[in-house]
């Protein structure tokens, strides 16, 4: 596995692992890159808020997640796209990659937590955000990527080359 993190305050995962062909293809206004702890005054947590509840997280809770995360090295890969003109976070996503027994100890990408600034949609950053994602997953070894969403998401996914394989079972513990 191609791994070395050199530099204890850099990102969250080493820039090998960010798709140079994607990176080219997007606008020269933005660009897309590893979660850095920066982004925490970048606004990261604000994009997420368009997906879901985030709460009130402080800067040191959001350092201290950063640092569980990096210190996990080829576990979390969590891309941001950033517009380069204000310095915000417009986009981010999230892989995380399950060690598994099966498949002679195979890895699996479980894509998470995608989000694109209200702002910003429709103009296919999200789009790139999953093939960075899926392009780390075969980078770090995963024979596959996997995620779920709701129905109004599926199409989007469909187009970012996923197809439907069946039902999201949920139970929940924090209700
Ligand atoms: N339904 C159908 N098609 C869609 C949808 C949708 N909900 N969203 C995007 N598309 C299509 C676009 O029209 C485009 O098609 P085209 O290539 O034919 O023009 C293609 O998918 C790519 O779209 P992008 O512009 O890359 O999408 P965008 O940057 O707007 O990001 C996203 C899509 C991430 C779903 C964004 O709308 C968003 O952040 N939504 C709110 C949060 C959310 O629901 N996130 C996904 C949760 S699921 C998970 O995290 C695993």
């Amino acid at each position: 596995m191609p791994y070395m993190m050199t530099d204890p305050n850099g990102p969250l995962f080493p820039l090998s692992f960010v798709c140079p062909d994607i990176s080219s293809k997007l606008r020269p206004d933005y660009v897309l890159r590893p979660l850095q702890l920066s982004d925490y005054k970048a606004g990261v947590l604000e994009v997420l808020k368009d997906l879901t509840t985030v709460g009130d997280i402080s800067e040191k809770r959001f350092n201290e997640q950063f640092e569980y995360m990096r210190a996990r090295q080829g576990e979390y890969f969590v891309v941001i796209i950033e517009k380069i003109a204000t310095g915000n976070v417009v986009g981010v996503g999230t892989l995380l990659v399950e060690r598994k027994f099966i498949h002679e100890c195979g890895l699996v990408g479980h894509i998470e937590d995608i989000a694109v600034a209200k702002s910003e949609q429709g103009k296919k950053l999200g789009i790139k955000i999953i093939s960075a994602l899926d392009f780390i997953g075969k980078k770090i070894g995963c024979y596959k990527n996997i995620l779920d969403c709701s129905p109004h998401n599926e199409q989007f996914y469909v187009k970012c080359g996923y197809s439907n394989a069946g039902f999201e079972m949920t139970k929940r513990f924090d209700k």
